[in-house]
């Protein structure tokens, strides 16, 4: 698997992430390790959890996807050969919403134990905090990296003006700065006013700040949960309308033209994208993971991106 840097951390990751939130949850525990292994095997090795995952699935409280991975770990003795990446900042279990010192140093604490590691490569603000002062969370980072629990640090659902504050406290004070953004993003686009609160959907804007600040971005949800392609998944009501009835009609004619799934160009138009988008890929099922690994060999011409680019009402 071809692999892209990680902003300014001098770090490559694989171009593919893999997402595990529902690992140990909603996919048990052999369909989690075969979709870890098929990854690793295709030459994959950037992993995304969060401290949360996934505590919204019945019989959950949080911590399974952490805890899941730390026993793949330990039993494919592979933890040197993984980048492991978590996250803090959303409310779970008995733990509120917000990026104190406190709850940042203690959730590290837990997801380091639940994962039996002594160190996250790559630790996220899940969602931003504006109760607390940036101040206090960017020092907490710094802590944490200088005590060698982390390594380096990204944003997750922020705005572009509270990343460049960020990056200039960081700047300031000596501290870690973010090397990535970590924001939702599909090829269609959202209508006007549409809200995904908590969660932020990647703007023009902040793709721009990212790519003058060598901040590398990371799209999630991307297959829209297998909407372009299943029956069983309707497409939410945030992207429906004219816009999308274009942007669907380009991406199924380019898909139909390659003998390849809308979902596999999707892929194909972030990681070709300048810098590369990095997708946070799930599957559950092994031909969802051969649709999605597949599309690492699907080559879009100049023509074909710029026409997926222009496309819309
Ligand atoms: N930072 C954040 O706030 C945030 C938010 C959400 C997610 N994430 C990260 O991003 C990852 C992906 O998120 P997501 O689940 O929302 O992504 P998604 O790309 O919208 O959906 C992935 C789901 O789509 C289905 N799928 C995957 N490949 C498919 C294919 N080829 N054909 C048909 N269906 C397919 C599967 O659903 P089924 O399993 O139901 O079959 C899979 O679990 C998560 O694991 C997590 O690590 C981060």
């Amino acid at each position: 698997m071809k692999t892209t840097k990680l902003g300014r951390s001098g770090v490559d990751v694989s171009i593919y992430c893999l997402g595990a939130m529902y690992f140990g949850s909603r996919n048990d525990r052999a369909t989690s390790y075969r979709m870890l292994d098929r990854y690793v095997d295709a030459g994959g090795s950037f992993i995304d959890t969060a401290n949360i995952y996934a505590w919204w699935v019945e019989g959950c409280r949080g911590g399974e996807s952490e805890t899941l991975l730390g026993e793949w770990m330990r039993e494919r003795r592979n933890r040197d050969r993984v980048f492991i990446a978590s996250k803090v900042g959303f409310q779970y279990d008995d733990v509120a919403r917000g990026l104190s010192a406190a709850q940042i140093e203690t959730e590290c604490e837990k997801s380091l134990r639940r994962m039996g590691i002594d160190t996250i490569d790559l630790y996220y603000a899940h969602v931003d905090d504006r109760n607390t002062p940036m101040h206090e969370t960017m020092e907490a980072f710094d802590r944490l990296v200088r005590a060698g629990k982390v390594r380096y640090i990204g944003a997750s659902n922020f705005m572009a003006y509270r990343l460049e504050r960020a990056h200039t406290l960081s700047k300031q004070n000596g501290w870690p700065d973010y090397v990535c953004l970590q924001q939702r993003y599909t090829y269609l686009r959202p209508k006007p006013g549409a809200s995904f609160d908590p969660q932020l959907s990647l703007t023009d804007e902040i793709i721009d700040y990212c790519r003058a600040n060598q901040v590398t971005i990371l799209a999630y949800s991307s297959l829209l949960s297998g909407a372009y392609t299943r029956p069983d998944r309707p497409l939410p009501d945030q992207y429906r309308g004219p816009d999308a009835d274009v942007r669907l009609a380009a991406l199924r004619e380019i898909a139909a033209a390659h003998n390849a799934t809308p979902n596999q160009v999707i892929l194909a138009w972030l990681t070709q994208q300048e810098p590369p988008i990095i997708p946070v890929m799930a599957a559950s099922t092994d031909e969802q993971m051969s649709e999605n690994l597949a599309a690492l060999d699907l080559r879009l011409s100049a023509e074909e991106m710029e026409r997926l680019n222009t496309a819309g009402a």
